[in-house]
């Protein structure tokens, strides 16, 4: 199961990066996703060292009779560099050369001072293969991650194109449930409330 954290301040203002907390909504939406989860066995949920991705972990973890969450540091969001905790309109109107060398090939732009899509690729690979380790049991794994690491995880197990992958669709009220196994692959988005 690949879920996006839910709804944090700076969501609301459509800022990126930092370490902000789950809002009220945010909270509510953890709570229904706890309770869509309840008859389903996690042994574990995986996250970043980010608070808004363990705060909707515990929150899931509170209706699981035994389940460890586990901060993963590869599982941390794009680090932004300059432009963390800014706003995207910010960035336009701020940086315009930042904001349009992004668009012309946001795969493989790196943001000064921090990361790009590509350069993320190895630390999620690792961050699954560690997942997939430590998970080990056939169970469900759980991974709550943000917008742009859950766009590198799917296309992990689903190719994409790589100029798609920064736009594939990462709603907070929704999650992925991936069925991989060497019969069948299953990509299914799906509503919890
Ligand atoms: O920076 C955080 C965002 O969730 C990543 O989204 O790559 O579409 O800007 P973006």
């Amino acid at each position: 199961f690949l879920i996006r954290h839910t709804e944090t301040y700076f969501n609301v203002e459509d800022r990126i990066g930092g370490d902000p907390d789950l809002t009220g909504r945010g909270i509510e939406q953890a709570s229904a996703l706890a309770r869509f989860f309840r008859n389903k066995k996690i042994p574990y949920i995986f996250t970043s060292e980010k608070s808004r991705t363990v705060q909707t972990a515990e929150l899931i973890k509170t209706f699981q009779d035994d389940c460890t969450v586990v901060p993963l540091k590869e599982f941390n969001e794009i680090h932004a560099g300059i432009c963390e905790g800014m706003t995207y309109d910010d960035i336009q109107r701020g940086m315009p050369d930042v904001y349009s060398a992004r668009k012309a090939d946001k795969y493989n732009y790196i943001y000064p001072g921090g990361e790009g899509y590509a350069t993320m690729k190895e630390r999620i690979q690792i961050g699954i293969k560690k997942a997939f380790y430590l998970n080990r049991r056939p169970d469900n794994i759980m991974i709550i991650g943000h917008r742009a690491v859950n766009r590198m995880i799917l296309s992990h197990f689903l190719y994409r194109r790589e100029e798609d992958v920064p736009y594939i669709y990462v709603p907070q009220d929704k999650f992925y449930h991936i069925v991989a196994t060497q019969d069948k692959k299953v990509f299914e988005l799906k509503k919890y409330a």
